[in-house]
């Protein structure tokens, strides 16, 4: 029985885990069962931008330990940020002792409805599938493998410093890119409040963690408090993170989860 297999590892991993102290007050979630490929090269050639809207996920501390998602995971970009850790499991691909990889989403693994789901099309609906970075499929199977069966699992994001804001659109409309978030990493919603304002308009999801103001509007030459909240409900403000002299393309460093 797979369910009972994966009881046991869990059990051996929680006997490895109890032994460290947690750095975070979060919770992992329970594991899961899920498929991971890789795609891009060695040095993470092909990985760097994505459906995320991180542009560069090298810029943006993220580095080589990335993932894409299929769309059962992958949520239409809510799940951007968020982190997984995984191992191989019941493969022979499985290289013995690899341990377990952490990495972050940020990029999406589309359907290909002209293959089947069984045969190539590991990211099609309703598969849960992992499309890791060479390097990080190469931590835990052999690149001959493939494809391989995963556990997985969400954990507490670790990040270095702030909640990051790259102002970006253009002199007519103003986007807000949020990245390096810590907690759950899932942002759920964005508030922003101009100087002068006494209330917080909630941004609309662009496309990944890009955000704008539901109406298009541009705030060139306005400062801002930002609220960023993610999907378990926490909530972060950070006041006043964003001067009025900001300029496009300029990030600004906030408060952290
Ligand atoms: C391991 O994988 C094989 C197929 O390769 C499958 O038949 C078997 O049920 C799996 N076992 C567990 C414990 O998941
Ligand atoms: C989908 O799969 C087919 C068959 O392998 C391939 O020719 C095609 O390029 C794929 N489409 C995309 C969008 O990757």
């Amino acid at each position: 029985m797979a369910d009972r297999s994966l009881a046991w590892l869990v059990l051996a991993m929680a006997a490895v885990g109890s032994c460290m102290s947690m750095a975070v007050d979060q919770a992992p979630g329970p594991w899961r069962h899920a498929h991971a490929t890789f795609y891009g090269d060695i040095k993470g050639g092909e990985t760097t931008a994505g459906a995320c809207a991180y542009e560069d996920v090298f810029a943006k501390g993220y580095g080589l330990h990335t993932t894409a998602l299929s769309t059962a995971l992958f949520q239409d970009g809510a799940t951007c940020g968020a982190c997984y850790e995984l191992m191989c499991y019941n493969s022979t691909w499985c290289l013995p002792g690899a341990g377990t990889i952490k990495v972050t989403a940020t990029n999406f693994c589309p359907p290909n409805w002209s293959i089947p789901s069984d045969a190539g099309g590991w990211c099609n609906p309703p598969r849960r599938h992992f499309d890791l970075s060479m390097p990080m499929f190469l931590r835990i199977a052999q690149y001959r493998g493939g494809i391989v069966p995963v556990a997985y699992r969400r954990i507490p994001c670790i990040r270095h410093g702030g909640i990051k804001f790259e102002m970006g659109g253009n002199n007519d409309w103003t986007s807000v890119l949020v990245y390096n978030v810590a907690g759950n990493g899932e942002v759920s919603a964005v508030g922003v409040r101009t100087t002068g304002s006494q209330e917080f308009t909630p941004l609309k999801r662009n496309w990944g963690q890009l955000w704008n103001w539901p109406d298009y509007s541009g705030h060139v030459g306005q400062g801002m408090s930002i609220r960023v909240t993610t999907s378990d409900g926490m909530v972060v403000y950070s006041h006043n993170v964003v001067p009025a002299n900001w300029q496009l393309g300029q990030t600004f460093e906030g408060n952290q989860f």
